[in-house]
């Protein structure tokens, strides 16, 4: 923290803090019930707000050397001791957004001590997914993608996988598990999936959402933190550019299927996952390959991300990561 506004009575100059990527006013009922991505007073066009983030009410992005935080005292998290703070700051990077988001849907599909868990995608949020399902206890964690690299950085640290482009997930969790079915699944895609065998170099944006419920048992929840959106003008499909998308509800209903979409509310889970941290109980910065770079070389980082390096790239305005380390 650089410097305070009029208001700001708790946090102090100098204080180290993590930013949740929600914007929240901390006043409104979403924000009181800690639905904090659904705050009702940052947006006026709809509740749900972030910095930098398309439609998302107008708030600069944090990508930057400064931001400015609103309502400081309600959305950041201070680290109780900044000296151990700084010994895991890469590690404490990743509460910003990825490890609470990859938690939530965690949360949201019931993982606990014993459960089998597919996760969809191992992007940064899927293997922040796979990462909170063993801090949750999960017995087995199966991650998908079709990016070879990002798959063997899920092996690195204990989980299964499977390579979406070799065919249906399905096939492959009975191989893993012995029954084609999973206690909890999550999507870490989004409308941005591709499809699974013969159909992986195109597009089509309900493929993650029906597998999931192909693959999850009877009774079980499905995690949803991958972005689905209200019009993808750049759809093949026309009912897709208005964001209807061709999911098997019938098919989620019979199996009695619970789920949960939307922004992560990253406070409701920043404390837990910091304490974590700090007394070693988890390893995110390894798991997810966090890479600290320079400001000026965040084009770089942009392009490498695109092409889907096995990174998390971290952008390290002043320095502050590398001198860390
Ligand atoms: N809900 C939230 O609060 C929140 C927060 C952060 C990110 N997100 C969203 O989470 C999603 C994942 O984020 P990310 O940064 O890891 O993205 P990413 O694009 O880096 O990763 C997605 C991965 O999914 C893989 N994939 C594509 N089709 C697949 C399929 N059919 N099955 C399995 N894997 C498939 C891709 O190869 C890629 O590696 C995005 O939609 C992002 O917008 C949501």
């Amino acid at each position: 923290m650089v410097d305070t506004g009029p208001d700001v009575e708790f946090i102090k100059i100098g204080d180290l803090v993590s930013v949740p990527f929600n914007i929240a006013c901390g006043r409104c009922r979403n924000c009181k019930e800690g639905k904090t991505g659904v705050c009702e007073n940052v947006n006026p066009d709809r509740p749900g707000s972030a910095y930098g983030y398309v439609d998302m009410g107008g708030w600069v992005g944090g990508q930057a050397d400064y931001v400015l935080v609103p309502y400081a005292d309600w959305n950041l998290l201070k680290f109780p001791d900044k000296d151990r703070a700084m010994e895991k700051i890469l590690d404490l990077a990743m509460l910003a957004d990825i490890f609470p988001t990859g938690f939530h849907g965690c949360v949201s599909a019931g993982v606990k001590p014993g459960s089998t868990v597919y996760i969809a995608g191992a992007g940064p949020v899927g293997l922040a997914a796979a990462t909170s399902a063993f801090l949750l206890g999960a017995a087995v964690v199966i991650v998908a993608d079709l990016n070879k690299e990002r798959l063997d950085q899920a092996h690195t640290f204990g989980c299964e996988t499977i390579n979406v482009a070799l065919g249906e997930p399905k096939d492959q969790i009975e191989h893993i598990l012995g029954e084609p079915v999973v206690d909890c699944a999550v999507d870490a895609v989004g409308f941005e999936a591709r499809g699974h065998g013969h159909e992986s170099e195109e597009e089509h944006p309900a493929t993650v959402l029906n597998t999931l419920m192909d693959v999850t048992r009877a009774g079980g929840a499905l995690g949803i933190p991958g972005l689905y959106v209200t019009g993808d003008p750049g759809a093949r499909e026309e009912s897709a550019k208005h964001g209807s998308l061709s999911i098997r509800i019938g098919l989620g209903w019979a199996k009695s299927h619970s789920f949960v979409t939307g922004q992560c509310p990253v406070m409701k889970y920043n404390r837990q996952l910091m304490m974590a941290i700090l007394n070693d109980r988890v390893q995110i910065a390894k798991n997810v390959n966090a890479t600290a770079i320079p400001l000026d070389e965040a084009p770089r980082g942009y392009h490498e991300f695109d092409e889907g390096a096995a990174r998390k790239y971290v952008l390290d305005p002043h320095g502050m990561l590398a001198r860390a380390s």
